[in-house]
């Protein structure tokens, strides 16, 4: 579904991502590991189409999307969320989501029609999906982190993605938060038959959902395979689990 091939990134005279290669397969869950600096969110903003590679190619479903703006790769299928949370902080949840399908899906011509009357079922399915609905009536700016977190997963399901990616998805998320999140996330992926590639910088955390793992090191893929693979690779225990 995604094939990442040869891509680097230089900024002013410094490589951040160096000659990286990924495929992902589709209903595949994959993840991108690797220390704060590996540059994982280069990586990430390049496949979204925030930052155009100097060199390599991505294709999505073997269209070449190098370089095409963030809104067009989002219309191929492909929904994101960013590593610090990307909501709108004045609204409601509910509002938040629907303002998100009304973006992704319009009004379908009934330009004249109030946008609240929108969308208000698909709205309330994804909040009891995502576990949201109580909390629909609070303002998203000044919910716990973890909960802004959820409710930014929600807004890149309103776009109704195939492939979903998100950066560090359990940033400065408590043991039980990021616990939670994953458990959210292979179930929202396991119902939506989602494809799903994720950052993290933790470990610990990928390695009970993620069947294929990458792992970056100053810019450079030092290794790639399964859980137990990675787990086991020498370089990968040395210049990376040394650091815990
Ligand atoms: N826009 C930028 N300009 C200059 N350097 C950058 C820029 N973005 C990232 N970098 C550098 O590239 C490296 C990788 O960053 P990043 O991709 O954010 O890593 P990670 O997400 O793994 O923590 C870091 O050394 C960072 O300082
Ligand atoms: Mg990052």
């Amino acid at each position: 579904m995604l094939d990442i091939d040869n891509v680097t990134k230089t900024f002013s005279g410094f490589t951040a991502v160096s000659g990286v290669s990924l495929t992902v397969e589709k209903q595949q869950i994959a993840a991108v590991i690797g220390p704060n600096g590996a540059g994982k969110s280069t990586f990430f903003n390049m496949i979204t189409g925030h930052l155009t590679p100097d060199s390599g190619a991505i294709r999505l479903n073997g269209r070449d999307i190098t370089g095409i703006a963030p809104h067009k790769i989002c219309g191929a299928g492909m929904g994101r969320s960013f590593q610090r949370t990307n909501i709108f902080p004045k609204l409601t949840v509910f509002d938040n989501v629907q303002a998100a399908y009304l973006a992704h899906r319009g009004k379908g011509g009934n330009f004249w029609s109030p946008a609240e009357r929108f969308y208000r079922d698909e709205t309330e399915a994804l909040l009891r999906s995502i576990g949201l609905w109580e909390q629909r009536e609070s303002i998203g700016g000044v919910m716990s982190y973890g909960a802004q977190k959820q409710l930014e997963l929600g807004l890149a399901l309103a776009s109704d993605p195939a492939l979903l990616l998100l950066d560090e998805p359990t940033a400065g998320m408590s043991a039980t938060e990021t616990h939670e999140a994953i458990r959210l996330l292979e179930r929202i992926a396991g119902e939506r038959e989602l494809t799903l590639l994720f950052t993290e910088h933790d470990m610990e955390v990928v390695f009970s959902i993620a069947q294929k793992i990458a792992v970056l090191h100053q810019g450079r893929k030092i290794a790639e395979g399964t859980p137990a693979e990675v787990r086991a690779d020498p370089e990968v225990r040395r210049i990376y689990l040394g650091h815990h």
